[in-house]
């Protein structure tokens, strides 16, 4: 298995337009060959901003990087960043191997 995150830093008060950005997306995951899971986490506060993380669960590293070269990837971030004064600085993503 294999898990992708990739951590917002999300500014005060921008929180709930956020999770509404996430909400209202089109979504094109189901029915991607070796996707399992998909959740949005909101983590801890901290004073100028809230962290959230993007968690997607997959059978192995390579259906993770075939989505990424994917029509269904660049569909779901056709929109993504546009809303420039909500984010402190980019995305930070990491990839993991599940061990056990
Ligand atoms: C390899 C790196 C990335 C991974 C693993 C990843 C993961 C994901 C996943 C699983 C979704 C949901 C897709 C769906 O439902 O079809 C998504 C959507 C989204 N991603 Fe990424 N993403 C990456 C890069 C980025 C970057 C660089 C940004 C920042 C600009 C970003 C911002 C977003 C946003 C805002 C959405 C919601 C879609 C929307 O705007 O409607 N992602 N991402």
């Amino acid at each position: 298995m294999f898990i992708a995150m990739n951590r917002f830093r999300i500014n005060k008060g921008s929180e709930a337009e956020f999770e509404r950005i996430w909400a209202r997306r089109d979504s094109h995951l189901e029915g991607v060959p070796g996707f399992e899971e998909f959740n949005l986490l909101r983590g801890p506060e901290a004073d100028d901003h809230t962290l959230y993380a993007s968690h997607s669960v997959w059978k192995n590293k390579q259906y993770f990087e075939d989505w990424t070269n994917s029509e269904a990837f660049r569909k779901a971030h056709a929109n993504a960043g546009s809303a420039k004064n909500i984010y402190q600085g980019h995305p930070m993503f990491e990839g993991f191997e599940v061990v056990l």
